[in-house]
């Protein structure tokens, strides 16, 4: 196998013609934009090597190397997806009175669905493109399928499910590792969350049928149909003249419409490349609660319009198809092909016939193909002698809920309206908001269990953060390595593996190294556990010396703070911003007209430290309303307080280019800036020289971070701004 290679040239954008190179990460034209991309191939070389067949191959898709979109062989992630039994279906010949039906049996591919192609060469994909984290919607089966072939790849995937999708398949998703998030709304509103959230965590998303690896993975069903008729109706004296057959009509449930693309395009170069005499007639099944290809292609229309879908058989709930149905409907034009529906008790009706008759258990979703072939036959539309495949797309579902909880799965709900809308609707923020919250993963750990579920449960009372406690360092670690959370709350003083240890094991391992960790601990550092903690945590709390809850609001407030600034905290590349303005927002303020905020007292808080500055400007405002003007580096401090003259400046001791002492000579130098009232917060530990040169340079008071007494501090603030 190693020697065989694919004879990809290139690719076309679908909406503007736009020919580009392909690389495994192409996702959009670049001209247009577009996302409807295809892939071209040297099918004059290709030709030449599959006129005699592919005797000796592997036995999996992956046979078909030369028209797969693969750049390195050694990268393919595979579990044997393919090369699936062309059964003869001869009760239901018998029944229907038909000669030729065969039964394309997709039932035994690794998840028990002909997903597993699309993911086997999508994930492919992804690994050859570096992508290591992937956001996908589905209807139901490309989510275990995209789990399994991702948790091979070590490809983080969050997966976008409507609540109407079996829990059983949810869990089977989570079994492979995935985040699934479970959207109240339609599959294509499902869709539209999956890719607001993909685009602001800068994510990889999947985009099925329109990206390349999807149609061309689809593509294989027709070259294996194609093998398997060959072999099986050619008369023994013909055997070696010709390897490909084409049947009359390939039939499949459809929903997004990408398995009849792939198949179309997959016969369409067998044809090209002069192996089969025809193109097959497509015959599109859907269900008659979401059929919006049905209805374009009965009202002769060759754009559909999306519907909202009303059916129990949600694997088939695509309710906009866009491009899918032009193409598919150009392509019946062109080669012929019906389009038909059929309601849920008919596929129902049909799943249990086929199960007693031909012995093979379906999905609804699949056995709405034979519900349509029954029609098809009926309706006179297929010809008496012509040959016929159905895709037997999809297994029924087996058991996992004995073994995995709904714990795993994270819940998104639109409201009624939004849902009853056929298109997308935009406004999901407030639905995202909850989502980033849920998606939120912290580890707490400390030995003692009392400590990591109170601060677990005060921290699940504020907002619906997922909470892991482990008693030990050990069990943390192995945590933080599964979960990859986005904050560790960490005791430092534990046995058998302390915080220091944690930490460095956390620093090792980059896809840990950028995780925030704040500290909690009853040990008083020495100057050596700070040096060793020094830029390893996010803050440090000394217990004792702070209420729980202010903990537990330090810690939303980090979180909530690097979700402003990144939308994804656990890989930080922040850009440093000098200025922050924080408008107070206390309850009646927010309401009065702008002209109040004239009469609020100004501050100016130099820190550099941006969960610091977060926690003293809530301090400040619990003692009035107040403008603060956060600035993190002493050049630009001294720009802005010269500028606003603030009624109050908070000074940091230690910042990055000048300390706060040379912030107060500078300061001394300008007689309307010496007389503004000066706190100091550091946490540097004060000599007492210190102490006597900032009390002479009308520092009003001195406060050491870790130690803070809120309650007094609140109350200077207050004397100094009144
Ligand atoms: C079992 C089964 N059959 C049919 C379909 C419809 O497939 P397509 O995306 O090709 O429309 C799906 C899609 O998820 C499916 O899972
Ligand atoms: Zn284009």
């Amino acid at each position: 196998m190693t020697s065989l290679r694919s004879y990809l040239t290139g690719v076309r954008c679908l909406e503007c013609g736009h020919e580009m190179d392909f690389h495994p990460g192409l996702d959009r034209c670049p001209t247009c934009k577009g996302v409807w991309l295809d892939a071209k191939y040297d099918y004059d070389a290709v030709a030449e090597i599959w006129r005699n067949g592919l005797r000796g191959r592997v036995n999996s898709l992956w046979r078909y190397i030369e028209l797969l979109p693969v750049l390195d062989p050694e990268q393919i992630i595979t579990m044997g997806e393919g090369q699936s039994p062309l059964l003869r279906a001869a009760k239901l010949q018998k029944r229907l009175g038909h000669p030729a039906i065969f039964i394309k049996d997709e039932r035994q591919s690794p998840t028990i669905s002909f997903k597993d192609r699309q993911a086997s060469v999508a994930v492919t994909a992804m690994r050859e493109a570096g992508i290591q984290e992937c956001v996908l919607a589905s209807t139901g089966n490309a989510s275990a399928a995209y789990a399994a072939y991702c948790a091979r790849a070590d490809v983080k995937l969050w997966i976008f499910l409507t609540s109407l999708v079996m829990a059983d398949k949810m869990r089977e998703a989570a079994l492979y590792g995935a985040e699934v998030v479970k959207v109240t709304g339609t599959y294509d509103q499902a869709k539209k969350v999956a890719a607001d959230f993909a685009a602001r965590r800068k994510i990889h998303f999947d985009k099925g049928a329109k990206a390349v690896p999807g149609k061309e993975s689809m593509k294989t069903i027709a070259f294996e149909i194609a093998t398997e008729l060959a072999r099986q109706l050619t008369p023994s004296s013909e055997k070696g003249g010709s390897f490909w057959k084409a049947p009359d009509w390939y039939i499949q449930a459809v929903s997004g419409g990408i398995g009849p693309l792939g198949v179309v395009k997959g016969f369409e170069e067998l044809y090209r490349m002069g192996l089969i005499d025809r193109v097959p007639k497509i015959g599109t099944i859907q269900v008659a609660g979401c059929s919006p290809m049905v209805q374009a292609f009965a009202a002769g229309k060759p754009k559909a319009s999306p519907v909202v879908p009303e059916t129990r058989i949600t694997v088939l709930a695509t309710g906009d198809p866009g491009l899918a149905y032009e193409l598919l409907y150009k392509a019946s034009q062109t080669y012929g092909g019906h389009m038909l529906d059929v309601t849920d008790e008919e596929a129902f009706a049909a799943m249990r016939l086929l199960a007693k008759t031909e012995g093979i258990s379906v999905e609804p979703a699949t056995a709405v193909a034979f519900a349509g072939l029954d029609k098809l036959m009926e309706q006179g539309v297929i010809k008496p002698n012509e040959i016929v495949v159905v895709n037997c797309s999809g297994h029924t579902f087996p058991v996992e809920k004995y073994i995995m909880d709904e714990e795993n799965l994270l819940d998104v709900r639109l409201s009624h309206s939004a849902i009853a809308s056929a298109v997308p609707v935009d406004g999901l923020g407030a639905a995202l908001k909850r989502l980033d919250e849920q998606v939120t993963t912290i580890v707490v750990i400390d030995d003692n269990p009392m400590d990591s579920r109170l601060i677990r449960r005060l921290l699940q009372a504020k907002k619906p953060y997922r909470v892991f406690e482990a008693n030990s360092a050990l069990e943390g670690l192995q945590i933080i390595r599964d979960r990859l959370p986005d904050l560790v709350v960490s005791d430092l003083t534990m046995p058998e593996m302390d915080g220091f240890a944690l930490l460095e094991e956390l620093k090792k391992d980059p896809l840990t190294a950028k995780i925030p960790v704040i500290v909690v601990s009853a040990k008083d550092l020495t100057p050596e556990d700070e040096a060793r903690l020094a830029g390893q945590t996010a803050s440090i709390w000394l217990k004792g010396s702070f209420s729980t809850q202010d903990l537990v609001e330090h810690v939303v407030d980090t979180l909530s703070s690097s979700e402003d600034d990144n939308p994804s905290p656990a890989r930080p590349h922040r850009e440093r911003e000098e200025t922050k303005e924080i408008v107070a927002q206390r309850a009646g303020l927010a309401a009065e007209p702008n002209t109040a905020l004239a009469e609020v007292k100004k501050v100016v808080l130099v820190e550099d430290n941006p969960m610091d500055a977060r926690l003293i400007s809530r301090i400040l405002q619990t003692s009035r309303p107040l403008v603060i003007k956060q600035v993190q580096v002493g050049r630009e401090a001294i720009k802005v307080i010269k500028e606003e003259e603030p009624h109050l400046i908070v000074l940091d001791l230690i910042i990055p280019d000048m300390s706060g002492f040379q912030i107060l000579e500078e300061l001394k130098r300008d007689k309307k800036l010496d007389t503004i009232p000066v706190i100091v917060i550091t946490s540097k530990e004060l000599t007492e020289a210190e102490r006597q040169l900032l009390i002479s340079n009308h520092v009003s008071s001195m406060w050491q971070k870790g130690k803070l007494d809120r309650e007094k501090l609140v109350a200077h603030i207050k004397s100094q701004l009144s």
